[in-house]
């Protein structure tokens, strides 16, 4: 496939796993490619290493847009995460080892983790909660995190999770949208030696809520009056004489799972709808083969379980196939900077899934921190969210895989559930800044707008050509809006909104995304959702938001702002805007530059040209002019391009 292999030399530009490695690994035959070429046989074989309790009819229906994938089949979630394992030495073997940002920590092996969900998917049904209702979960990474979800599953009811560092705001959308009465919490969370009040915030979301029925409370942090009124409870009473024996609840293979809310190109967040036997399907396999799992492995995905990420690789694919899963609360500078390598070290991890903008910062910081350390157990590297930049994937492989680690740089979104694109570490080589090939089974390309593949090495869009088994369903509530996003461009093909190209060998190269989505460190924030918190602030009267480059985030938000009529620009007021923006949406859509001016650079028809915008903002000459209604506008605006 490749022709300048070699392991260490930082020159060439394809590695290869070592002999050892692929000796040893469990796909190890790159006929797998060919033999997945029958894409439903493929997917059919890998399901039925699932437990059902009913199989399914057909594999797929489909009806474009819209899919069933095996239809017919009857399964449970949380059951093939916990119960299916009980059978054999499995029930002993750890599902969650713990350590908490003060270093606290917990171990759950399958039959403990096992009980504590039936317990609590038990205590779920008496508070009411019944299969279709959407409980929403607002949590810091603690193994209760993984409870909620998994017990939720166990009576069906779908979970929506809002990332822990969303606001008070953001937590009410997400409610109202999808309807929840149930919130699961906890009193707070740490977060770098500060205590996190997630319980305010749920406090404050709840407000001109009517239907919360129940606000369910763990005790993290220890702040006793997190818990007042008849609706809120805490989860540890719940749980004092809360009997076992729960059974899981027999689901069709196309009920939903869960409900995930993602940025889009509207102000409004997507909840991006996510079913059953095809979901696990996916995820699974994916997990099995692309992270090369074996029985001993130690797994650590330092994602939050507040994103797509944290569900299908620390939550639904690790637990399905039986993994020791590290669960880690804190951050990777405290209270030091070698923080994940020190837990590396004491846990012996053998594989790390981690964000290009974590590599970053870890590069930043030197490497004198995981020289430190005795990185010696991994054996597995994968990076997630971004594209990673050669200069890091050489980095990681160096200091933090001892050149002995092959990396899988995963390709995928919220929307698409499994990773799609990715190397398969005992079969791909590798390069250094392309997510590799599509994995067995999955049809991607690269086309234009109109829908033809475009020519090796040009600029296109990543299209997804066959329906898979974990693709959204749809958007929640909302159709119209599933077909219009991602079907809308071509007939019957996804369109994901990443450009892209493939170079000779078939490797794709993700630029980034196309549309008005700003991916900062690896977070997806719409444009518009941090445009219309702005513009809710009463000095603003119009803005508008690009990405701009950042070396260690990747991109940066970047807003520029037109004030009202009469209103002064006050010394404070740009910082007064940025923690607004915290304010409504949470620190992550905060923007790093927010520019004041007199006017915006518009079309005819009054629409904001964000090219002009981009340019000013990465300090480039300003292109093409022509389209703009008033030309004086840019004039302005390139002042600022030259502060
Ligand atoms: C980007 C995260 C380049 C991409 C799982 C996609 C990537 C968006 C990669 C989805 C990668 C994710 N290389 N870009 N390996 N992985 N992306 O929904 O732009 O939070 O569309 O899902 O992240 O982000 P999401």
């Amino acid at each position: 496939m490749s022709k300048e292999i070699t392991l260490s030399s930082e020159n060439k530009h394809v590695f290869q796993s070592s002999e050892e490695f692929r000796k040893d690994a469990l796909i190890s035959d790159p006929g797998i490619y060919q033999k997945a070429e029958d894409r439903l046989a493929f997917w059919e074989e890998r399901a039925s290493t699932l437990s059902w309790f009913k199989k399914w009819d057909t594999v797929l229906e489909w009806n474009p847009p819209f899919a069933k994938w095996f239809n017919g089949g009857k399964l449970n979630a949380s059951y093939n995460c916990l119960d299916r394992h009980l059978a054999g030495p499995r029930a002993d073997k750890n599902a969650i080892v713990f350590e908490g940002e003060n270093g606290d920590t917990q171990m759950l092996t399958y039959k403990e983790l096992h009980h504590e969900v039936s317990k609590f998917a038990g205590v779920l049904r008496s508070l009411g909660v019944k299969k279709g209702d959407v409980v929403t979960i607002y949590m810091p990474m603690i193994p209760e995190a993984v409870v909620a979800m998994l017990a939720c599953s166990r009576i069906g009811a779908p979970h929506s999770v809002v990332f822990g560092g969303f606001s008070a705001e953001a937590i009410r959308d997400r409610i109202n949208d999808a309807k929840s009465k149930i919130v699961i919490t906890a009193d707070a969370g740490y977060r770098r030696g500060k205590v996190l009040p997630l319980k305010e915030n749920v406090d404050e979301a709840l407000k001109g809520v009517a239907e919360i029925d129940k606000v369910i409370v763990v005790r993290r942090v220890g702040l006793d009056n997190a818990v007042q009124g008849e609706r809120d409870v805490w989860y540890h009473e719940l749980m004092k004489d809360a009997a076992a024996d729960c059974p899981a609840e027999e689901m069709d293979a196309e009920d939903i799972l869960f409900i995930l809310y993602t940025s889009g190109t509207t102000g409004k967040p997507k909840g991006v709808v996510h079913t059953t036997g095809g979901y696990l399907t996916g995820v699974s396999t994916t997990h099995q083969y692309i992270f090369d799992l074996k029985e001993n492995d130690v797994y650590w995905c330092t994602a939050d379980i507040g994103w797509i990420t944290g569900h299908s690789y620390l939550v639904y694919g690790p637990l399905a196939n039986g993994a020791t899963v590290f669960l880690f609360e804190g951050t990777p500078d405290y209270p030091a900077k070698d923080r994940y390598w020190e837990l590396i070290e004491k846990y012996g991890v053998t594989i790390l899934y981690t964000a290009p903008t974590a590599i970053r910062t870890f590069m930043k910081w030197g490497e004198s921190y995981p020289q430190k350390r005795n990185l010696n157990s991994l054996r597995l590297l994968g990076t997630v969210g971004e594209p990673i930049n050669p200069e890091a994937w050489l980095w990681y492989h160096k200091h933090i895989g001892g050149e002995r680690c092959p990396i899988v740089d995963t390709w995928w979104q919220t929307e698409t559930g499994m990773i799609m694109i990715s190397a398969l570490p005992g079969v791909t080589d590798m390069k250094p800044g392309s997510c590799s090939v599509p994995f067995p089974g999955v049809k991607a390309e690269i086309l234009n707008r109109s829908g033809q593949p475009v020519q090796n090495g040009e600029v296109g869009f990543v299209a997804i050509t066959e329906p898979w088994p974990a693709m959204l369903r749809t958007v929640y509530g909302d159709d119209k809006r599933y077909k219009d996003t991602y079907w809308g461009t071509w007939p019957d093909r996804y369109f994901a909104g990443d450009g892209a190209k493939i170079d000779e060998d078939g490797y794709f190269w993700i630029i980034g995304r196309v549309d008005d989505v700003i991916n900062v460190s690896g977070h997806r924030i719409g444009t518009a959702e941090v445009e219309s918190a702005l513009v809710e602030h009463p000095a603003v009267a119009e803005a508008a938001c690009i990405g701009k480059s950042h070396e260690v985030k990747g991109q940066a938000i970047a807003a520029f702002v037109t004030l009202r009529e009469g209103v002064a620009a006050r010394e404070d007021l740009v910082n007064e805007l940025k923690n607004h923006v915290a304010a409504k949406i949470g620190a992550i859509a905060k923007p790093d530059e927010i520019h004041l001016t007199e006017e915006l650079p518009k079309t005819r028809s009054g629409k904001i040209i964000r090219r002009i915008l981009r340019d000013i903002a990465e300090g480039r000459a300003i292109g093409d002019t022509t389209t703009l209604a008033d030309a004086s506008a840019v004039e302005a605006l390139q002042q600022i391009g030259k502060q």
